[in-house]
């Protein structure tokens, strides 16, 4: 169901390159004011569905509102009040990092004086004062993607996509993007976040859409999706390297070995007696346990199972 105050609604999207289905029927609903995360693979439609949204590019079938418009008999009010950092963003590497924010301040028609108070606005906000009359060139791989952010919001805009927006940065620079992302979302932005890395929309994301060949295969918050997904589990590690198969055979074809760790993974929907059973299992084998824990499955055995059954079903 779609409300008044969804940022964004996509209803059965489709989008071919040719012969290529990009969207395949891609619906997404996503209310004001939350960041959303759009979970997918390569090659999953995440990228041309943001170019849909940013009316970059024209869908061939579907609706699409964005900020309570139509995109298309309402592009102009749509592209006024939102903002686009892509995978490849558009900085100069020969200007500084308060320049470019002049310059795209200037480019949106701000007018001089305002452009260059909105820069200030966003280098403070984003931590890059101190660096702000450095040339993009000097930049880390985490400040250039804040800075690119900061240009995104130039505009102020209610809605916001971020398309990939830590792709090939490495730990420190994630986690410093991850910092202004959610700084983002105390001022009322609703974020659209396409993402391959689970812990990120884990991280970021309220509600989650799983996207695989142009389409959503699951929606929900982080623990729905988890709990959709087989439930709990729990990870046996076994003292000795040897015993790890026969550990694994007391609990049948639904286990699953990793040889590295000496770890028996076994579903556990019903959490402590199966824990209850899992130990006096071992026990009556003889076989000793280092440890014995149950715990919530990860995002990434949620997308590789969700994936992976809809391979199966097609
Ligand atoms: N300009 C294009 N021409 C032809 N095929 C394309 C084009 N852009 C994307 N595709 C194809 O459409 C599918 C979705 O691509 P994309 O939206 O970029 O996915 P993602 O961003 O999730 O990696 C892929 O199979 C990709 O190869
Ligand atoms: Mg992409």
């Amino acid at each position: 169901m779609t409300h008044a105050t969804d940022a964004i609604v996509m209803e059965g999207v489709r989008k071919r390159y040719g012969e290529k289905s990009a969207l395949d029927g891609l619906d997404l609903v996503v209310a004001r004011g939350t960041v959303h995360g759009m979970l997918g693979p390569n090659g999953a439609g995440k990228t041309t569905a943001v170019r849909v949204l940013a009316t970059l590019l024209r869908h061939d079938e579907g609706v699409v509102r964005v900020a309570g418009h139509d995109i298309r008999t309402e592009a102009r009010e749509v592209r006024r009040r939102i903002g686009l950092l892509g995978q490849h963003a558009a900085v100069d590497e020969e200007l500084s990092g308060r320049q470019n924010l002049d310059m795209f301040g200037r480019l949106y028609h701000l007018g001089a004086r305002r452009a260059a108070a909105r820069a200030d606005e966003l280098l403070e906000r984003f931590g890059l004062v101190d660096t702000g009359r450095k040339s993009i060139k000097q930049y880390s791989g985490g400040m250039r993607r804040r800075l690119d952010l900061a240009a995104s919001l130039i505009t102020d805009p209610a809605v916001l996509f971020l398309d990939e927006p830590t792709t090939g940065l490495d730990p420190r620079g994630r986690a410093e993007v991850w910092a202004s992302v959610r700084s983002l979302v105390g001022g009322g932005t609703t974020v659209l976040l396409t993402t391959q890395y689970l812990d990120e929309a884990d991280q970021l994301a309220d509600r989650i859409s799983v996207v695989d060949s142009g389409r959503v295969i699951a929606e929900g918050t982080a623990d729905q999706l988890k709990a959709k997904v087989g439930g709990d589990r729990i990870d046996v590690v076994v003292r000795d390297a040897r015993q790890l198969a026969s550990a694994a055979r007391l609990f049948g074809d639904e286990a699953t070995v990793d040889e590295d760790r000496r770890l028996v993974g076994v579903p556990a929907p019903d959490r402590m007696a199966a824990l209850t059973r899992a130990v006096q299992a071992l026990e009556a084998a003889g076989i000793e346990a280092e440890d014995v824990v149950v715990r919530r499955p990860t995002l990434d055995e949620v997308f590789l199972q969700l994936t992976h059954r809809t391979k199966e079903a097609v």
